[in-house]
């Protein structure tokens, strides 16, 4: 079975690439390194280095190897970002996304799993969040992963398009060889695991009058492994639960504070931390039920726990001081 991983160069992209080349799947990467790494493709995999706007080079992909299904994960995923400049995530994640989808009806490729996010859900009403729970994304990021989950349902009712959404919450962690590198970095454990590494001189803190137990933002690290694993299981089931979106959580929520004290221990050092007002936009927490996931796909994570997570990623992060930077 051959697969086409779109933005297979990012972190979780290249990861998912991983598992699919573990479980014998012939897999072609299409990305356009904006973000991505090309050392974060591994060398089974054949990157092809183009754009979601560019159709030529899509026909040509999909005229170059018969594909199964597409697993797709390219898009802007700076959260903050969509807020300041929301056309370029309109751009990317909605045009550039249906672009795909018509290359790939083109085509004729039957199948799709879509890399959606928690953030469709918005500020939630109630934690652990359901997949039912309403959809009122505080950003345009969110908005965008909306959209294209709502037009997959309209290509599925037209043009037959058999599909799956996984809704990804806070991804960590990393594989034996493939970690966590974004230029710049605004996520929270690698920016932890900076300051660890005497890279940065301290972590920003995003609000302490949340209410939570300690003040802080709480939110559920996913291991980037376990989100892997899920698309696998997830192209395998693709024409039984064609239509469904599952939520991919740990189900266990932490908070800022908790995680920088769990890297600390982690990497033997004390991390220096300053406060900040709230980041805009951020809901105080989020937390996913993960029962669907669980019935549905017999997917369960197998990192549950905060601590093996960020071991994983430090053990990445020391091998490689510089991420795929040299
Ligand atoms: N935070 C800090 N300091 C930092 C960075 C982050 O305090 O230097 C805080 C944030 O305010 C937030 C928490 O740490 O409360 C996690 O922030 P991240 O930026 O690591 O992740 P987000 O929760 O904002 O976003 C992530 C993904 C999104 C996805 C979302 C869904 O990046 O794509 O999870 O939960 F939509």
């Amino acid at each position: 079975m051959n697969i086409l991983v779109t933005g297979g160069a990012g972190y979780v992209g290249s990861v998912v690439v991983e598992s699919l080349l573990d479980k014998g799947y012939g897999v072609v990467v299409l990305d356009n390194l904006q973000r991505g790494h090309r050392n974060a493709v591994l060398p089974a995999a054949e990157l092809v280095v183009a754009d979601l706007s560019d159709d030529a080079s899509l026909d040509k992909v999909f005229r170059s190897t018969r594909f199964d299904a597409v697993v797709h994960m390219a898009a802007e995923t700076e959260v903050a970002l969509s807020m300041t400049d929301p056309a370029r995530f309109f751009q990317c994640n909605v045009g550039g996304g249906m672009n795909l989808l018509d290359a790939m009806v083109r085509n004729r490729v039957p199948n799709l799993i879509f890399s959606s996010s928690a953030a469709v859900y918005g500020q939630p009403h109630s934690v652990p969040i359901g997949e039912d729970a309403p959809k009122t994304p505080t950003n345009a990021y969110g908005v965008s992963k909306l959209m294209f989950e709502n037009m997959l349902t309209w290509y599925g009712r037209a043009y037959g398009l058999r599909y799956v959404s996984l809704r990804y919450f806070n991804a960590a962690g990393a594989s034996e060889f493939l970690g966590e590198d974004h230029g710049p970095e605004t996520h929270l454990i690698p920016n932890v695991l900076n300051a660890a590494a005497q890279q940065q001189a301290w972590v920003d803190v995003y609000g302490t009058d949340y209410p939570t137990p300690d003040g802080s933002c709480v939110r559920d690290y996913v291991h980037v492994v376990d989100i892997a694993q899920a698309h696998v299981l997830a192209l395998e089931k693709v024409e039984e639960l064609s239509g469904r979106a599952y939520n991919l959580g740990s189900g266990t929520g932490y908070s800022v504070l908790q995680v920088i004290a769990a890297a600390s221990k982690v990497a033997g050092v004390d991390i220096l931390t300053k406060t900040f007002p709230r980041r805009s936009g951020d809901p105080a927490v989020l937390t996913a039920s993960i029962d669907r996931c669980e019935a549905d796909l017999g997917w369960q994570p197998g990192f549950t726990q905060l601590e093996p997570i960020l071991e994983s990623a430090w053990r990445w992060r020391t091998r490689h001081p510089n991420g795929y930077r040299g």
